[in-house]
């Protein structure tokens, strides 16, 4: 019996109208057009506006459209997995809002927390579901609403990230297409350089907590520049080797959009030229679980069958890792 691989059958997304831009940041933060472009890479990023208004709002955007692309009965989806870090609650799940919210009653559905690398974690869970013959069609969702947990006062990490969110879904195929191989890590003593400290179970929400800013990102942005640099070229270099990958037959780099310069020595570790990178950084900042899931929804028109992907991240947790795409459809 021909193995059962696990096709990216078609690709959502959605990003909030309002365009957050480097002059407008340059109102409320000291800083300047200048820095931030030359420093990441970034022109301006988008912000979901609104009372109540959670990441569930552009996770359900992006799966209406994925529904509507791929016409597929919401009532067959198997399951939901919605990576993300800025959850509309603690519980009950985003991703159980957002298949009830799409019309998905008969599916299971979860978050996972992975920080900047929640989605590839969540593919390579949702291809495993599939290659084990189990379930036969699973929505893999990564998005955040990272202007909830921003401070508008910090320049060092409020001009970096952005809304957003991109989804796929995934369903068996026996062709030599899909996902088809991963290394995913993490090392929990990345802890310390990247984190939101308030709002779990060690410090839950208090005045002090508040008085604090303890529920806004912290960042010691050099530290883990280092070791997203380092971390996200090694893996892809090493998924790249053990599947024969050169840079003549990848067609397509698709790395986490943190900073310009990180996916600059990625490409250049794999030997990648400039062209065959997927990028949008300049447009949507970092939008944490859904850059990878909005770089394939902005490029899926020039995505032909057969073309070798890697899918790379890096984020917090530390967590990091890479994933060998081969895309199943012409558009
Ligand atoms: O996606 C999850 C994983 N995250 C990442 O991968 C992010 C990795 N880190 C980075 O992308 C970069 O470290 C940053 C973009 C966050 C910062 O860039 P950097 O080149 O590492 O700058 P730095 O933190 O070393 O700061 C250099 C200088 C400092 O001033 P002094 O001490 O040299 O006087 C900062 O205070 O730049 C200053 N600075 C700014 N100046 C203008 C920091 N932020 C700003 C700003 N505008 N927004």
């Amino acid at each position: 019996m021909n193995k059962i691989r696990a096709a990216i059958t078609g690709v959502g997304g959605y990003v909030p109208d309002y365009i957050l831009t480097n002059k407008e940041l340059e109102t409320m933060v000291e800083t300047s057009d200048e820095w931030i472009t030359s420093r990441t890479g970034i022109k301006e990023r988008r912000i979901l506006k609104g009372e109540n208004q959670g990441v569930s709002v552009m996770g359900i955007a992006a799966v209406k459209e994925l529904i509507a692309k791929t016409k597929v009965d919401p009532k067959e989806i198997d399951c939901v997995i919605f990576a993300t870090v800025t959850a509309d609650m603690t519980f009950p799940a985003t991703a159980n809002i957002v298949a009830t919210a799409v019309g998905a009653t008969n599916a299971f559905s979860f978050d996972m927390g992975a920080a900047c690398s929640g989605f590839i974690y969540a593919l390579n869970t949702g291809a495993s579901y599939i290659q084990s013959g189990m379930y036969k069609k699973v929505v893999v969702i990564g998005g955040d609403k990272m202007s909830s947990i921003l401070d508008y006062t910090d320049r060092t990490t409020c001009i970096i990230f952005g809304d957003g969110a991109g989804c796929v879904l995934l369903e068996p195929t026996t062709e030599e297409v899909g996902v088809l191989d991963a290394i995913l890590r993490s090392d929990g003593s990345g802890e310390t350089y990247l984190h939101m400290k308030a709002g779990g179970s060690r410090i839950p929400a208090s005045r002090e907590s508040i008085e604090g800013r303890q529920h806004f990102v912290y960042q010691e942005g050099s530290a883990v520049f280092k070791f997203a640099v380092t971390n996200m070229a090694d893996v892809s270099a090493e998924l790249a080797e053990r599947n024969n990958l050169t840079k003549e037959n990848i067609q397509w780099l698709v790395p986490h959009q943190a900073n310009k310069r990180i996916i600059d020595a990625t490409a250049n570790r794999v030997g990648i030229s400039e062209e065959k990178v997927m990028m949008n950084i300049e447009r949507y900042g970092n939008t944490t679980a859904g850059t990878i899931p909005l770089l394939l929804w902005d490029y899926e028109k020039k995505l032909k069958k057969g073309d070798n992907l890697i899918l790379a991240a890096f984020g917090g947790g530390f967590t990091w890792g890479a994933v060998y795409v081969k895309w199943a459809y012409n558009s």
